[in-house]
């Protein structure tokens, strides 16, 4: 049994960017005790969570999701109350050179997951058994792409395109059947995309934030005109929390922002945040360091979220304008420089042994 006192939580993909931020947000309210379980691929960065390391409601344990005795044992080990499963491989563009590792982890793991969620599930008894909860975190990608108007909502029919949306819709529909075949008490949500603190320089915010105060190019893919719908981190992470704990079983919530931007809308912004707030010595604006380079094969044109469900039946809604997130954002990464700096130089691999000598 778990030394915690219950009720406990397993954050599957907890060392990645939004996971770190759920953490963070669970530990500071003293609520929940929480297993981290996390393999710590290139994505996964224990320095995300230096704040709560030594806190006794946290643990880290490194494991891999499609690995089923080890996650039995830890099963055994802690009774948790519920799953919320974030660990994925979740890059774009890595899944279009390389989808394999996208098959095993979203798809594979998931099930593996699943599997050993349901032979835990099945052997609760009275109210821990009702109130058990897998929370399945997906993206608003699985619907596909938009046309100029009209929103997704929960009832939006599944239409992948990349090996990673493709990936997630697998793992979307195998959470469904495990409900509906086994009477797992699943819950989903389906998020649009996240910008914020401890993000992972490859995707496009950071990326930007990084490659203009380096002096490098800022790549915008094929016109810039794409539209996608930013959510700070911190109000998804609340958002998981709410339909974790209060939503129905069976239930799917579309989680979004209401902040529909082009890319070129997106660097232009961060161009002018950057040059207030740290102007280019040769007095230039950064947007001159914008190139336009070749598509993203398939590239989706458009995301947008209907999030009026979650608003209205769950009282979320984001405390983040684009504005003021995106201000929040670049001035974090312009007094962490040294976390980015770390993942760059590949340091954070090194972090916690070096920090904390070694642990499991
Ligand atoms: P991330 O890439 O930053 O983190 C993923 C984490 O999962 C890493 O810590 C990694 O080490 C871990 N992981 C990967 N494979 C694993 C495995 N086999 N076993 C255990 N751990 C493993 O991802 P993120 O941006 O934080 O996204 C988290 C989840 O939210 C993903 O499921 C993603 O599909 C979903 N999502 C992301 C966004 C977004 O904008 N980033 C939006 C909507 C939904
Ligand atoms: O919509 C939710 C999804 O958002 C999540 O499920 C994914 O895990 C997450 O990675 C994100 O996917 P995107 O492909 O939308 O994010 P990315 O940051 O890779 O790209 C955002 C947009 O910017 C996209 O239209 C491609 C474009 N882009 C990206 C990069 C990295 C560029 O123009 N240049 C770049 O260098």
């Amino acid at each position: 049994m778990s030394n915690f006192p219950a009720p406990s939580i397993f954050i599957t993909g907890g060392a990645g960017f939004i996971g770190s931020a759920l953490i963070r947000l669970l530990i500071g309210q003293g609520k929940w005790h929480i297993v981290n379980i996390d393999k710590l691929t290139y994505a996964g960065n224990l320095e995300s969570l230096a704040s709560v390391a030594d806190h006794p409601n946290y643990r880290f344990t490194q494991i891999d999701i499609c690995n089923r005795a080890a996650l039995d044992k830890l099963f055994a080990e802690h009774s948790p109350a519920g799953v919320i499963h974030l660990a994925a491989e979740s890059h774009v563009d890595r899944s279009i050179h390389g989808p394999g590792d996208f098959i095993q982890t979203n798809i594979n793991g998931t099930f593996t997951l699943l599997e050993a969620a349901r032979a835990y599930w099945l052997n609760l008894t009275g109210s821990a058994k009702d109130n058990f909860r897998f929370h399945h975190v997906s993206t608003d990608e699985v619907f596909g792409s938009l046309g100029d108007t009209g929103l997704f909502t929960e009832e939006n029919s599944y239409q992948p395109n990349s090996p990673y949306s493709a990936s997630k819709a697998a793992s979307d529909h195998l959470v469904r059947a495990w409900h509906h075949t086994y009477g797992l008490p699943t819950v989903m949500t389906n998020c649009s995309n996240n910008y914020g603190p401890f993000q992972f320089p490859e995707k496009l915010i950071p990326l930007m934030i990084h490659n203009a105060i380096s002096g490098k190019s800022l790549p915008i893919y094929g016109l810039g005109d794409n539209v996608r719908d930013w959510l700070e981190v911190d109000d998804h992470a609340r958002a998981l929390q709410l339909v974790f704990e209060q939503s129905a079983v069976g239930e799917t919530w579309n989680i979004g922002g209401n902040n529909e931007k082009t890319n070129l809308q997106v660097v232009d912004t961060l161009c002018a945040l950057l040059d207030k707030l740290q102007p280019r010595t040769d007095g230039l604006s950064y947007t001159t360091q914008k190139i336009n380079v070749a598509d993203r094969p398939g590239h989706d044109k458009r995301y947008a979220i209907d999030a009026s469900k979650i608003q209205r039946e769950l009282g979320w809604k984001p405390v983040e304008t684009f504005a003021t997130g995106l201000e929040k954002t670049v001035r974090w990464y312009l007094e962490n420089s040294q976390w980015v700096s770390n993942v760059i130089s590949g340091e954070y691999r090194h972090w916690v042994s070096k920090n904390y000598g070694e642990r499991s």
